[in-house]
């Protein structure tokens, strides 16, 4: 059973069992953001490579690219982001903190029980009404003395240049996704891949959020894993609904429960897009966004052959019918999903000595490590070494001979390591060890030559 009220238990575990850091820790910390540790890097490395199974390596007509973070300026023109990508800030006029008025408006909703106001189609002028007629208070200062909203666009810029006199501004990118759209080409034609196909990118996104927070949920930079399907315009609906599925799927298949998703329709529409819905998760804060599931009609591919004057027409060759393909988009946050799997996995467990166990039920693909070795006694160590080495060979394994016994199964049950080999005596005389299971805690006893197999069986379900 879960027992979260909020993120407090999960950041203290990410920081003191090698999960998660405090970006720059020694220098104070740098606002939001946040470095992997040992545990943390193996957790989300896994969960990446899980997607790429499911997204390029089981998908058929799928192909993969890493794309530069730095692009060409004309890109984010031609994107909307230059023009568009902002979000409505307001500053406080007594303690001078800036505030996302949407967010402000959302937080007092959920505080009021209400529950079916359309938040992301109002406008500036709508919110600043809203928010003066409800007496909405600043959460730092608890006045309610906001200035007028504006739009903040979120892009990071720098400079490029040798010379101080001659610099270009270029942005970090604030998604993967344009990277795949100025490679539809490149791919189409390299890989000779015929539509409907589709192209993955898992990288670095920047965006300068106005109120980051809550952990890795939101922040400055984050990783995404986003996926471009490129259809007929007859098709768009037909895959929307497939990788509204496949979305779902996977989010289930790294251990979030069912229970704990929903799907959630967007409640404006950009013009171009023809549908739009995002996957929520019931983090410990309340129901937010996981993913997004865009139809974007043509508008990418065609804004892109607006701007570079590079055709984006597809000649299909069996009809001989040219056309700009259609877009079925589909993108998550590698952290946020990251933090859901956190939140899924944390447990609180009464064991029958009255003590309270800190379990973290990972699926075992995902698990940082998949076995330890832990021999009972320190003179059992060269036997234990000898088979950690064995181990490793095939999977993350640790190996920990530090503490009593009942001690190193908490520490292994608090990185949720699914099992953990335990070399005794048995095991010079008779050539056995003891495997135990994370989740029931019980134990069998097997032969040394069978350790490999019996993880196999039970890591790959
Ligand atoms: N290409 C579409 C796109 O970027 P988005 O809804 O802005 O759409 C997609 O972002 C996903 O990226 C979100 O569903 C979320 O999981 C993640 N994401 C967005 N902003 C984030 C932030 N500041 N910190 C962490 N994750 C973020």
């Amino acid at each position: 059973m879960k027992k979260l009220e909020n993120l407090d238990k999960i950041v203290n575990l990410c920081k003191n069992r090698g999960f998660i850091f405090q970006g720059s820790e020694i220098y104070g910390g740098m606002g939001n953001t946040w470095d992997y540790g040992p545990i943390g890097v193996e957790l989300k490395n896994n969960i990446k490579k899980a997607w790429w199974k499911m997204f390029v390596q089981q998908a058929d007509n799928s192909y993969g690219v890493d794309a530069a973070i730095l692009m060409n300026s004309r890109v984010w023109d031609a994107s909307g982001h230059t023009a568009s990508f902002s979000d409505p800030k307001m500053d406080c006029r007594n303690c001078k903190t800036r505030h996302r008025a949407d967010n402000l408006i959302e937080e007092y909703n959920k505080k009021h029980g209400i529950e079916d106001m359309k938040v992301d189609a109002m406008s500036k002028e709508e919110m600043y009404k809203y928010i003066v007629e409800n007496q909405i208070k600043c959460p730092n200062c608890g006045k309610c003395d906001f200035t007028e909203i504006k739009n903040f666009n979120l892009m990071f810029s720098t400079k490029r240049g040798v010379t101080e006199d001659n610099q270009d501004i270029i942005y970090l990118r604030p998604e993967t996704a344009q990277g795949e759209f100025v490679n539809f080409l490149n791919v189409q034609r390299s890989t000779r891949a015929k539509v409907p196909f589709g192209i993955a990118q898992i990288g670095k996104a920047f965006r300068n959020e106005i109120t980051p927070g809550n952990f890795i949920f939101r922040t400055i930079e984050f990783e995404q894993m986003e996926h471009q399907f490129f259809c007929k315009e007859e098709d768009g609906e037909k895959y929307y609904n497939e990788y509204k599925q496949k979305a779902w799927e996977f989010a289930t298949s790294v251990g979030l429960s069912a229970e704990h998703l929903r799907f959630k329709d967007h409640d404006k529409l950009a013009h171009y897009a023809k549908a739009a819905c995002d996957i929520q998760y019931l983090f410990p804060m309340g129901w937010n966004e996981l993913n997004g599931i865009h139809n974007r009609s043509d508008w990418d591919l065609s804004r892109h052959q607006e701007f570079s004057g590079k055709s984006m027409l597809y000649l299909d060759p069996i009809t001989n019918e040219k056309y700009v393909p259609n877009d079925i988009e589909y993108s998550i946050g590698c952290d946020r999903l990251v933090l859901a799997v956190l939140c899924e996995a944390y447990d609180e467990e009464e064991l029958e000595d009255g003590e309270t166990r800190v379990v973290m039920h990972f699926a075992p693909h995902i698990a940082p490590y998949k076995v330890a070795v832990l021999p009972l006694q320190k003179n059992l160590s060269e036997k234990a070494k000898e088979v950690y080495k064995r181990l490793q060979a095939n999977f993350m394994a640790t190996y920990d001979e530090a503490g009593s016994i009942g001690k190193r199964y908490r520490r292994e049950d608090e990185i949720g390591t699914p099992y953990c080999v335990t070399i005794d005596f048995d095991t010079l005389e008779k050539g056995t060890v003891t495997v135990r299971d994370r989740d029931t805690m019980k134990q069998d006893t097997i032969k040394i030559d069978e350790i490999e197999q019996y993880l196999f069986s039970r890591l790959t379900k």
